[in-house]
């Protein structure tokens, strides 16, 4: 029988709220196309932090109690069936996007998933489909900060967590719009660091880096390891922390920094608009943004990259492979 029309499709699948050990390689049913969705034939998924989180229980709110739940956000792919007449997107075009994992949504780590079309994008001529993939949740949560902070021209940026997921694209889009980078990421990834444009490298295993009073125009926490508290002591006058931190402390601290009249905060979250994929895709097609990919699995392997992500000690994107 033809794959597409089977009723069956590979996946990788949490049983329950859990560590790694709740997941599985399984064949579980092809989910049915519902009004206003897209079905995708997935080619490829990359990983963050929120799957984990949420496999976690993190938002049990939000994320629905029906198991067996399947993971992953990002992902590149192709149209199989559309069921929305008014749909600018046609079967057979490939496309990248969010799959969206919340409110009971099923996510990138199988064959086929039904999808919202609100966060897909026709792959444009120009960026290459992994590319894409890799960029979707670090690029447009590190580019919503990115906006807030304004004109980043000959500015003194540092960038908490540089090489990894979030960090590695924001200190691209830093040096594009014209800000000097300082990168603070682990002596094995200052290498990298420097050939992404970072001006200087600062070890954070090595150096403290709340050392550099009054030194910076922007502190980027794309780690989310600082804090508004701490990251003021090495900002400028007029200065802004911008983190990639979640949850109600930062956000009220974010809200209360705007009576304060010498430092400000930001946060740094996905808001997935047309104008934010436009702006990344630019930025790609220019080459002045291009992420890097750490390790490639295939879906029979994605716990081992889960084991990865959830240790640390890669730079980049972490890719799962699900078909060519
Ligand atoms: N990815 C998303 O879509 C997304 C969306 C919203 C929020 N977030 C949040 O943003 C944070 C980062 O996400 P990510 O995708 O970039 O994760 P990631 O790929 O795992 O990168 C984390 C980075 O943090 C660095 N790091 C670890 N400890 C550090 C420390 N003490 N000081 C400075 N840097 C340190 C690591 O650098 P070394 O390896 O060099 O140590 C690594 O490069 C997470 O908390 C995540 O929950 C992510």
């Amino acid at each position: 029988m033809n794959k597409e029309n089977s009723e069956m499709m590979k996946a990788w699948v949490a049983s329950k709220y859990g560590g790694l050990e709740v997941m599985a390689f399984a064949e579980i049913e092809k989910p049915k196309i519902t009004k206003g969705k897209m079905l995708i034939e997935i080619k490829n998924a990359a990983l963050n932090p929120y799957d984990y989180k949420l496999r976690n229980g993190i938002a049990k709110w939000m994320s629905r109690k029906k198991f067996p739940k399947v993971y992953g956000g990002d992902f590149v792919g192709k149209v199989v069936k559309l069921q929305d007449d008014k749909s600018s997107f046609y079967e057979g075009q490939m496309v990248y996007g969010f799959a969206n994992i919340f409110f009971g949504g099923q996510g990138s780590l199988a064959e086929y998933s039904v999808i919202n079309p609100r966060f897909v994008r026709p792959l444009p001529e120009g960026i290459d489909p992994i590319d894409a993939c890799a960029s979707v949740s670090a690029g447009l949560t590190g580019l919503s900060g990115i906006q807030k902070c304004g004109n980043l021209r000959n500015k003194q940026i540092l960038i908490n967590g540089a090489t990894g997921g979030i960090g590695h694209l924001v200190t691209q889009m830093s040096i594009a719009k014209g800000g000097i980078v300082t990168a603070v990421c682990s002596g094995k990834n200052a290498e990298l660091a420097k050939k992404l444009g970072a001006a200087s490298v600062i070890d954070y295993q090595k150096k403290n880096i709340l050392e550099q009073k009054g030194h910076f125009d922007i502190v980027y926490d794309a780690a989310a390891k600082l804090t508004y508290t701490k990251a003021k002591g090495i900002l400028k006058k007029q200065g802004i922390y911008c983190t990639t931190e979640e949850g109600i402390k930062p956000t009220c601290q974010a809200l209360l920094s705007k009576v304060n009249p010498n430092t400000s905060m930001f946060l740094s979250s996905f808001r997935g608009r047309v104008q934010d994929f436009e702006e990344l895709e630019s930025l790609m097609i220019s080459n002045q943004v291009k992420p890097v990919i750490y390790k490639t699995y295939s879906l029979e392997e994605t716990g081992k990259a889960f084991e990865l992500l959830e240790k640390g000690g890669f730079n980049g994107k972490l890719l799962i492979k699900i078909r060519d």
